[in-house]
């Protein structure tokens, strides 16, 4: 993986290097005008660095053009520029561990609280005492020490083929494991960080056994290998591959939300459902954010991080990404108001990453590749 700065508040065309040229040095006025007013002003022309400007490093396994915006509107109103390394967050943990205390990052951004909870098991973030964070993340979907704070939820869907099923007739993940769905279930591999999230809140609301034997219905049921990503379920389930699919929310609400007609269409092949909103509700996973042990810029790191947190930065990813913000208060894209309501299981999603290696083991266990 290469080191690849990117900077959403300038850039840098010219080479950043300058000085006065020597023979211009104490000769009267040229050299004032050389030094204090032309140089400077070219320099800023150029984008160069000031030591003394502010900045925070983000290392983000997020990749959406939508981050991109919001990161360049923090470095409107704080004057902090943002610069952003992207990769998987298994790569940028890696990295992290290699920098250790030279790490340049200040934040990681994952996709998945269990990489995050993996990120402060290895030593690498720091709790933050913030109030304006803590009133504005509800508990459960922050780590409990502050060492890392959701920004938006990400619900676990069944998004089914509208002129096979009939949603009365599914309204749990458990019931994807009986047999009137063999033949009928598509997904993504037990790799899958969603799916491993997924498994491990199956295991704290059953406990271990019934997980591992609902994994064994499932896979009992595949209409196919496990295989492809949350788009590609969906895709599946509209050509008649399978009739149900677990997929993240707002791939479907992508896709009805979409430019493309086609696109549009693809997205209202598919009903959705959110399952067991009779007991502990629809299974939550956050994208978030922490700071890192070592940041250079912890200030600016925790400035970002109530920015992202904030209204206007929340309103901004539940409209353009379809995620559901975690802030109380914030509206939701029409295309999510549409599907309504629902209750979302309220476990500690810290739980996520202490139940991780278990629900590997019972993916393996129960052969879902
Ligand atoms: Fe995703």
């Amino acid at each position: 993986m290469d080191r690849h700065w990117k900077d959403h508040s300038t850039s840098h065309p010219l080479p950043c290097s300058a000085s006065i040229p020597e023979r211009a040095r104490g000769s009267g006025l040229v050299g004032f005008l050389l030094a204090f007013i032309v140089l400077p002003f070219l320099l800023l022309l150029a984008g160069c660095e000031d030591e003394s400007e502010p900045v925070v490093n983000v290392y983000s396994h997020r990749h959406y053009d939508t981050d991109e915006a919001l990161f360049q509107r923090f470095s409107e109103l704080s004057g902090i520029r943002v610069r952003v390394v992207s990769a998987s967050a298994d790569e940028l943990i890696a990295r992290l561990e290699r920098e250790g205390p030279a790490s340049p990052a200040d934040v990681l951004i994952t996709v998945d609280a269990g990489r995050l909870h993996r990120a402060k098991e290895r030593g690498l973030l720091q709790p933050i005492e913030s109030q304006t964070l803590n009133a504005a993340v509800p508990a459960h979907l922050r780590d409990r020490d502050g060492y890392w704070f959701g920004l938006t939820q990400r619900i676990r869907i069944l998004a089914y083929a509208r002129d096979r099923v009939d949603p009365d007739s599914l309204t749990t993940y458990e019931e994807l494991a009986e047999p009137e769905w063999e033949g009928r279930i598509v997904a993504r591999t037990s790799e899958n960080i969603y799916n491993v999230s997924h498994m491990a809140s199956l295991v704290a609301a059953l406990g271990p056994e019934a997980a591992e034997e609902w994994a064994r219905g499932v896979v009992a049921n595949f209409a196919r290998s496990p295989q492809g990503n949350d788009t590609d379920q969906i895709r599946d389930v509209a050509a008649g591959v399978g009739d149900v699919a677990l997929v993240n929310s707002y791939y479907v609400g992508r896709l009805l939300g979409s430019d493309d007609p086609e696109a549009r269409e693809l997205g209202r092949q598919v009903g959705i459902i959110f399952p067991n909103q009779e007991d502990r509700g629809a299974h939550v996973n956050v994208s978030g954010i922490g700071v890192t042990a070592h940041a250079p810029n912890r200030e600016h790191a925790i400035a970002l991080m109530e920015f992202l947190a904030g209204e206007e930065a929340q309103r901004a990813f539940a409209e353009a990404n379809f995620e559901y913000p975690v802030r109380d208060g914030t509206s939701w894209a029409p295309e999510l108001q549409a599907w309504g309501e629902f209750r979302s299981d309220t476990l500690e999603l810290a739980r996520l990453g202490e139940l991780n290696n278990e629900a590997v083991q019972i993916f393996d266990r129960a052969g879902w590749r």
